[in-house]
């Protein structure tokens, strides 16, 4: 098996998607980690998106009474939306059988790039061993593409994938790391001992501390609290997968819609 790391989206070469690859994507201060509370919680499926546009557009085709909206700008709630980023508001009071079209500043607008991969999982460190357990069957290569912040490296998604990368070398034999995944490795070993302190000085971490956020650093620093593995396929993210999953050999690499899932 072949683990590849990208620190942001625009390092995710175009050919780097394949018929049998299985997607990663790691948002872990705050997006990702809101994913996977809020199906947790008994959210039916979010539906991720790049733009105000989008929320509009799916807004107009569900019906305003039959969906619920979530998401951030600079952190922060965004006016007529029912929730913010904070892990914590997606209760199952608040949340249960509902479908949440989801706007945050990179990580649904980075999963949403990959709606024509094949495979895509939603990573945090809440539930990582799950990814971990469903990617060590997994037959093809994997790429795991951090959302950084604005197409920048950001710390704490680079030290989840590296974790990430340390379960399955223990998981599954014959493991090509490419060096990305070498340095993940290294940054999960200078701070796997307290991620919260890496959450706290990292500079996302800072930025959430300022708004007023910081007790949303220990949610998303809580290492596998949460049984699910969210799949983004058709354009939704739900625990059910909605096309057949790619777990055979490869045959090739793609040509058409699945090749043009990286690129940006
Ligand atoms: C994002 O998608 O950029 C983050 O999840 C921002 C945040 O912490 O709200």
């Amino acid at each position: 098996m072949k683990i590849e790391v990208f620190f942001t989206l625009p390092q995710v070469g175009e050919e780097t998607i394949r018929e049998d690859t299985a997607v990663v994507v790691i948002d872990v201060l705050r997006a990702t980690t809101s994913i996977c509370h809020a199906l947790a919680a008994g959210c039916d499926k979010m539906i991720p998106v790049g733009d105000l546009g989008q929320v509009t557009a799916f807004v107009e085709s569900l019906g305003r009474g039959n969906c619920l909206i979530g998401g951030e700008r600079d952190g922060k709630k965004i006016s007529g939306f029912d929730f913010g980023n904070s892990p914590a508001e997606y209760t199952p009071e608040a949340v249960a059988g509902s479908d949440i079209i989801f706007l945050t500043t990179n990580g649904s607008r980075i999963i949403s790039r990959f709606k024509n991969a094949p495979c895509v999982l939603i990573a945090s460190l809440a539930n990582l061993q799950r990814v971990v357990d469903f990617l060590a069957d997994h037959k093809g290569n994997v790429v795991i593409c951090c959302a950084g912040s604005k197409d920048q490296f950001c710390l704490e998604d680079s030290v989840c994938a590296g974790l990430l990368v340390e379960r399955l070398l223990r998981s599954a034999e014959n493991i090509e790391l490419n060096d990305a995944a070498r340095v993940g490795l290294v940054l999960a070993g200078s701070y796997s001992g307290d991620l919260l302190t890496c959450f706290r000085e990292c500079s996302h971490g800072q930025t959430l501390i300022r708004a007023g956020f910081e007790s949303d650093l220990e949610l998303c620093a809580a290492v596998d609290t949460l049984d699910v593995l969210p799949f983004y396929s058709k354009e939704r993210i739900t625990l059910q997968p909605e096309v057949e999953l790619p777990l055979d050999p490869p045959s090739g690499e793609l040509d058409g819609d699945a090749a043009d899932a990286a690129s940006t």
